[in-house]
């Protein structure tokens, strides 16, 4: 598990995505930081506010709307929520 979060993990997903796993929801995400290419897989994710924080320079984005929180980056993040799969 990635994320480090108990309530939350980051998995590949392949097709430049990784599917994000927080507080019971699931999205599907750009891999790569729109600021210089971090890899999102390894990123934190707090699952209580539905955030990833790249792991290279800190930008955190809204998992729900791609949106920047905080940090360097000025792009958006391509997020989707999906159906989480049932268990
Ligand atoms: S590459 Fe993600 S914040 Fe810079």
């Amino acid at each position: 598990m990635k994320g480090r979060d108990a309530a939350a993990c980051v998995e590949p997903a392949g097709e430049g995505r990784v599917r994000v796993n927080a507080a019971g929801r699931c999205f599907l995400v750009a891999a790569t930081c729109p600021h210089r290419d971090g890899l999102l897989l390894y990123g934190y994710v707090n699952a209580a506010k539905l955030r990833i924080t790249c792991p290279l320079h800190r930008s955190s984005f809204d998992l729900v709307t791609g949106a920047v929180v905080v940090g360097p980056s000025d792009g958006v993040l391509e997020t989707e929520e999906l159906p989480c799969p049932s268990t």
